[in-house]
């Protein structure tokens, strides 16, 4: 800990780039110094006397953390999803909640396609087929060798058209995909045809998923769902492995109903060694690197500590996930001056998504 010098922030990770020296100055700064996240009592300990905290995805923000935490003002989160954060918590206690999106969108679009690719051309099987020496001379060039599935011409089914969904069909047009897809708000997306879920999972070569986790989205794509989906058809997760049941998706695999799947994010992070996914064929893993460049990651950063500091001055944040918590007690005009919330406590029907 540094010496007092602002109001006391605790930040639960060291992050790419320099936007964390931002700190230096305007606040009496606890970074905590370890690779592996705090654990929860930790968390609690280091929160308890904090007015500011940035959290990254797997750090728990509960209720219970916020009540043990009475002069917190604003928290930062180092993601664009926030369904680690109870939001609803937060907005009754009058606490902004920051959160960074924008800066990732096509970054996180790249992999999910990189992921689609490399399910549908099984390049990581190749890799290892190659590294692993199987492919001997006296093989040569085989006809049969690791055949694929076509991306250029199929049919992509996106689930979630915010602005990750759409990054991911402006890729699948340069492939020459039709493209075609599900919000849960039925907003029109020009370019992508809009159809019900069943429908788009019946019609999909390939699906995939960029849907914030939230009540209506969990579990998603329940067994029944992933047998709805065409034989053969390949699923892609980018956005949060708790919208698909995994055991079901293992079996999917394992019974070749669908030929392959690729996931970058799971309902337990890191993905558990009995998980029934790391017995499944055709699958690739990756451990949530969605958003993971070097430029993206420090972007995240800036933002993050951008979102942290106005928090701190009682300023609106730039990117709040919670903006009904400026809204004045009783509906009417928000009050002018700083833009800060309101320190009354709110309903409890306050928004769980935040758009991917
Ligand atoms: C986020 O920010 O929510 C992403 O999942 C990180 O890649």
């Amino acid at each position: 800990m540094n010496e007092r010098s602002g109001p006391r922030v605790f930040v639960t990770r060291r992050l790419p780039g320099d936007a964390l020296s931002r700190l230096a100055g305007e606040v009496e700064l606890d970074l905590w110094q370890e690779a592996r996240p705090p654990g929860p009592e930790e968390l609690r300990q280091h929160t308890r006397e904090a007015e500011g905290l940035l959290c990254l995805l797997c750090d728990r923000v509960d209720e219970a953390l916020l009540a043990a935490s009475p002069r917190l003002r604003v928290i930062s989160s180092y993601s664009v999803g926030v369904d680690h954060l109870d939001l609803a918590a937060a907005t009754a206690r009058g606490i902004p909640v920051g959160h960074t999106p924008g800066v990732l969108t096509e970054t996180t679009a790249d992999l999910a396609f990189a992921l689609l690719l490399a399910a549908a051309r099984r390049i990581p099987e190749a890799d290892r087929f190659v590294r692993e020496g199987h492919w001997q001379l006296q093989q040569g060039w085989q006809p049969h060798l690791l055949l694929g599935r076509d991306v250029h011409g199929a049919t992509l089914g996106i689930l979630g058209l915010g602005p990750i969904g759409r990054a991911v069909a402006r890729r699948a047009r340069g492939f020459d995909m039709r493209v075609i897809g599900w919000t849960p708000s039925g907003r029109h997306v020009p370019g992508i045809e809009l159809m019900g879920l069943e429908e788009v999972l019946e019609h999909s070569d390939f699906v995939s998923l960029h849907l914030a986790l939230a009540a209506g989205t969990r579990g998603l794509l329940d067994g029944g769902r992933l047998r709805r989906m065409k034989r053969g058809a390949i699923l892609v997760n980018t956005a949060r492995g708790g919208i698909v049941d995994e055991a079901e998706l293992a079996r999917a695999l394992c019974e070749g109903r669908l030929a392959a799947a690729a996931l970058d994010v799971f309902s337990r992070e890191p993905l558990e060694p009995d998980s029934p996914l790391l017995r499944a064929p055709n699958l690739v893993l990756a451990p949530h690197i969605g958003s993971a460049s070097v430029a993206t990651r420090e972007a995240m950063a800036e933002q993050a500590v951008r979102n942290l500091l106005a928090g701190l001055r009682g300023e609106r944040l730039p990117h709040c996930a919670n903006p009904e918590v400026y809204a004045p007690a009783g509906g009417g005009e928000p009050s002018g001056g700083s833009g800060g919330p309101q320190r009354s406590r709110k309903s409890r029907g306050a928004a769980t998504r935040a758009p991917r």
